[in-house]
């Protein structure tokens, strides 16, 4: 099959995209972003756009940040990589690790690395799972969630994911998990009903479905201090604190122990 040799081009011709509907791919092609600068993305038509995503939320500090790019190059150059299994260790991680602790809240000690959200969520379910394990306890593994939550596309973090699309066809959940309902007042609340009252029925739900699970086989609970894929609705008030944090947004409460 001949092609030109554009870069939408190439990109239809070799590239598989998360997210997209690769019919329609093939018939648009991408928007090919080139470079970017503070809150700027450029494509290669020279197109100039406001990155209100800022990425995939991953460049708070913004595009082209000098501090960034010289920090990048010296560790570039001085050790590109190195792992940590089997005690190994490097200076940059060991920096990081304490950084984080330092401006997470109190009890908060250490960090464990990974590659993305989803791999972070992941990895914080094997964790619930290992620690349920080492107790005595090998019953205690479900998970709960909310209908419209975003917790990644991992085949356990997209378990834990609320969103239709992302289960069906992929043969999803994988995990035991239990969605409730999305906490959004404005969509979901009933005719009549004051936000508390709304609230007062999330929790009640959450209640019940503990109830039915029975307790000892809730292991933990995952939901998002500010929902992103569900509208971008708030934590309700009333809610309290957050207890174990892994992916950057995403919060779990980890459930009582016996
Ligand atoms: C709340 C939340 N959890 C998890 C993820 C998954 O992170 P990643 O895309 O880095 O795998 C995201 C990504 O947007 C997210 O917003």
């Amino acid at each position: 099959m001949s092609r030109s040799n554009s870069t939408a081009n190439r990109d239809i011709a070799h590239h598989l995209h998360p997210y997209t509907n690769a019919a329609r791919h093939a018939e648009t092609g991408p928007i090919v972003i080139e470079r970017g600068e503070g809150i700027y993305v450029f494509d290669d038509q020279g197109n100039r756009y406001i990155e209100a995503l800022a990425g995939l939320w991953s460049v708070a500090v913004g595009f082209g940040e000098q501090r960034l790019v010289d920090a990048a190059t010296a560790q570039l150059g001085k050790l590109p990589f190195y792992h940590t299994f089997a005690h190994k260790s490097n200076l940059p991680a060991i920096e990081l690790a304490e950084k984080l602790a330092e401006i997470t809240p109190e009890g908060l000690n250490h960090a464990f690395f990974t590659n993305s959200g989803s791999e972070a969520n992941d990895t914080i379910i094997k964790m619930v799972w290992y620690y349920n394990n080492a107790l005595g306890r090998p019953e205690k593994k479900k998970f709960l969630a909310r209908n419209g939550g975003y917790h990644g596309v991992t085949v356990a973090s997209a378990s834990l994911t609320g969103l239709v699309n992302n289960h069906r066809d992929f043969d999803l959940p994988a995990i035991p998990v239990r969605h409730l309902t999305c906490p959004h007042f404005y969509r979901y609340g009933n005719p009549g009903e004051t936000e508390a009252q709304f609230l007062d029925r999330l929790m009640a739900e959450l209640e019940t479905v503990i109830a039915e699970e029975g307790a000892e086989t809730i292991a933990a609970f995952i939901g998002e201090p500010i929902m992103s894929a569900g509208a971008f609705c708030r934590r309700p008030r009333a809610i309290g604190p957050v207890c174990r944090r892994s992916a950057a947004s995403t919060t779990f409460w980890s459930w009582p122990t016996r």
